[in-house]
């Protein structure tokens, strides 16, 4: 089957996900050929869910000790994240930058290679509520459409939340992929950690902490009375990469056609109330209810 995404661009149903021709493409390059390794680290997300900030958190605390971030050419001061941590289904092969080797993807476990699923290699997982996670979306795929065709016609508002309701939406159904690695983070706590946007943003450092932990990168208690997890959280905050000259830029792509400046916009919880109505929020609310039912895992 073929649909119109969010961007009236055709997605195509591939083995139980929605995904654009360009995607599928490195996505079937990336299952046959990439060969995982015991100490490698992949992040997996749903998009728009934080993945940007999630890259610059693993790329600090795994590089700390090779670059200081007090350092002004430090990696991610001059490259935009998405050029320090690549997408598997975005560009196969791919460059990455130090060790261990990072890795991102969007891709539900079931479609991953089976090396990643038989080495030691370990998966950080992060969702955010559907309803930013939505919002996120629209104003990300408009912003980036409409600069490069002004004319482009977009589906309504309407049309797109009833489409990402039903699952169709890149990578989607969003919540397939999201009770897959839930399940797994309970089956198997040492190869996957499940964490969700707004505890990021609650509690930033227990969440280092916990990520350094799970990465087998602690922090050492001299490093935690130096104050060096709060150094690296206020580095990654939205207001300091947002801020960076290399995260403005509107000429500069680390993913192919996004301006380096699209992955930031507000970084805020709650931003659905600027977009959809009431009644939309709860419509959401009751399908993620209907489909988690029985997990034990609330998105809200
Ligand atoms: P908003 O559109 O709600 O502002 P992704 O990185 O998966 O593409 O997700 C993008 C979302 O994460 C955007 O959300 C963006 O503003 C937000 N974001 C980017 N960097 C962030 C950071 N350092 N801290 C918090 N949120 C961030």
């Amino acid at each position: 089957p073929i649909r119109k995404s969010m961007m009236n661009t055709p997605i195509y149903l591939y083995n139980g996900i929605w995904i654009d021709e360009s995607c599928l493409k490195a996505m079937i390059a990336f299952q046959q050929n990439f060969q995982a390794q015991d100490t490698d680290i992949i992040l997996v997300t749903t998009p728009k869910s934080g993945t940007t900030w999630l890259k610059s958190l693993v790329f600090t605390i795994t590089r700390r000790f090779q670059y200081t971030i007090s350092d002004e050419n430090h990696p991610l001061v001059t490259t935009n994240p998405h050029g320090l941590v690549p997408f598997f289904e975005i560009v196969y092969p791919h460059n990455h930058v130090g060790t261990p080797r990072l890795f991102a993807t969007h891709l539900q476990y079931t479609l991953l290679p089976e090396s990643i699923k038989t080495c030691k290699c370990k998966i950080i997982y992060l969702c955010r509520n559907p309803r930013d996670t939505f919002v996120s979306t629209w104003h990300f795929v408009h912003k980036m459409k409409s600069k490069l065709d002004p004319s482009w016609q977009f589906p309504s508002l309407e049309e797109s939340f009833d489409q990402f309701c039903e699952g169709v939406s890149k990578f989607g159904p969003f919540w397939e992929q999201i009770l897959q690695y839930w399940k797994l983070s309970n089956e198997r706590p040492e190869k996957v950690l499940f964490l969700k946007y707004e505890e990021l943003k609650d509690d930033i450092i227990a969440q280092c902490k916990k990520m350094a932990d799970f990465m087998n990168f602690s922090f050492s208690s001299e490093e935690e009375n130096e104050g060096v997890i709060k150094d690296i959280a206020e580095f990654c905050s939205f207001e300091h990469l947002s801020n960076l000259e290399v995260n403005k830029q509107t000429e500069q792509h680390s993913v192919p056609w996004v301006d380096n400046g699209l992955f930031f916009r507000k970084g805020e919880i709650g931003d659905w109330k600027n977009l959809i109505t009431l009644s939309m929020a709860e419509k959401l609310d009751q399908l993620v209810e209907q489909k988690l039912q029985g997990s034990g895992l609330k998105l809200n």
